[in-house]
């Protein structure tokens, strides 16, 4: 019997075309699949993954396959899901698969706990949900994982609060933490796959428009950068002050979230953070404004607060809900809030996934032969993975750099040569 659920196994063509498209793109994932098939290095190891289910998400569950793992995967989000690509792995890649776009709370939730029936030695998490759930309503689990992943720096957060507490059962590795994650995911990525779900959404002419980013994280300069890009005035709402001040020096406004309210046609949350824009902040927003939420989740809106001081809603195209407010102004909420790039557009383009989930795939095969000799704690990952996949990828994109002489490697190492 056939053990997954996805929304339509007769997408999995479909999914395939489009998995191969994204591969094409993937080079760094293509080679590390190529050796995995070859050495076997995940050999009999069970791996649940809570990842978005994307074309990009299904070029790593095939490597880590080809590595040898059983894999069973679940949503990280309950709009991120690409049904073709979730078809594709569950009917032609024959892996567990349990994810639907679109599906309610409580499904997602089932579907978390079917991949974790897997009994995973390993997990990965886009989010944390995987680690919150065996740490909270799986406990029988937990003596079985020997250690995780986290892609995302809303997960991160989360499990060094737990680390911080002691509560952590096992080791993590932070894949965010890479730089040739993070410089590139967050920022290209996020950056370009946030602004192609906002225009998917609605259409609207980004130039000339004055448009809001909340947050100055790797993400929130992405999305900053390409507004600017695309002809917009950015501004930016930051709470660090080495971030804000960096965010000026790059040549942006800054101003407090309550300042920018009534100035903004587009909206754009990037925090981690809770009700970043709130009840009072969309009261002061103008007819027609468009909020959308990058971060990982939703609670950056406060939707509930908006919900209250509306007197009307309706969905007006995909994606794309209308608040009328008691004075008749409306506000526009793109993807319920969620992230909209993945909800609303596809999720970063394959090009920064391949170095992303390089890292993952190279990070469980070093933490495999790390033994069980690491704390229960967080890991960045070793900087030689790090540089392998930025090596990698150069060497993938035709990119050569020069090497240090044996005469710079040696001034190098020497403090007695002085002006
Ligand atoms: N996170 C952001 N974009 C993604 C993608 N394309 N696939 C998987 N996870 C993602």
């Amino acid at each position: 019997m056939a053990d997954y659920d996805v929304k339509n196994p007769a997408l999995a063509a479909a999914g395939r075309d489009r998995t191969e498209w994204a591969e094409q793109s993937m080079p760094v994932l293509r080679q590390i699949r190529a050796r995995f098939e070859k050495e076997k290095p995940l050999k009999g190891v069970r791996i649940a993954a809570c990842l978005h289910i994307t074309t990009e998400t299904a070029n790593l569950a095939r490597t880590l396959a080809a590595g040898g793992a059983d894999v069973a995967l679940c949503a990280s989000n309950p709009l991120s899901t690409q049904d073709e690509a979730a078809a594709y792995l569950a009917v032609e890649c024959g892996l567990k698969v349990y994810a639907i776009k679109g599906e309610d709370g409580e499904t997602y939730y089932r579907h978390l706990n079917q991949a974790l029936d897997l009994k995973p030695q390993i997990t990965m998490d886009d989010g944390a949900d995987l680690v919150n759930e065996l740490h909270g309503k799986r406990r029988e689990l937990v003596e079985g994982v020997r250690f995780g992943t986290e892609e995302t720096t809303t997960g991160v957060i989360r499990l060094r609060a737990m680390a911080k507490d002691g509560v952590l059962a096992f080791p993590v590795i932070a894949v965010n933490d890479a730089n040739t994650k993070h410089m590139f995911d967050n920022r290209y990525g996020t950056g370009q796959s946030t602004i192609d779900g906002i225009i998917r959404a609605t259409n609207r002419l980004i130039a000339g428009s004055t448009f809001v980013v909340s947050g100055y994280g790797w993400c929130g300069r992405g999305v900053a950068e390409r507004a600017r890009g695309l002809g917009a005035h950015v501004i930016v709402c930051e709470v660090n002050p080495l971030r804000a001040l960096e965010a000026t020096m790059d040549g942006f406004r800054l101003m407090p979230i309550a300042k920018a309210a009534p100035m903004g046609d587009f909206f754009c949350t990037l925090t981690g953070d809770y009700h970043v824009i709130d009840v009072p902040h969309f009261e002061a927003m103008k007819d027609g404004a468009i909020v959308a939420n990058s971060g990982h989740l939703n609670v950056e809106l406060n939707l509930d607060g908006l919900a209250k001081i509306s007197k009307a809603r309706r969905k007006v195209r995909d994606f794309v809900e209308e608040f009328t407010l008691k004075d008749g102004r409306r506000i526009y909420v793109l993807a319920e809030g969620r992230l909209v790039n993945l909800s609303a557009a596809e999720g970063h383009p394959s090009a920064v996934m391949d170095m992303s989930f390089a890292n993952q795939a190279l990070s469980i095969e070093w933490l495999l032969g790390a033994g069980d000799a690491l704390e229960k704690k967080v890991y960045t990952v070793p900087r030689e993975i790090d540089e392998e996949v930025a090596r990698l990828k150069l060497a993938a994109m035709g990119v050569s750099i020069d090497e240090l002489t044996a005469e710079q490697q040696d001034y190098l190492g020497r403090y007695d040569m002085g002006t």
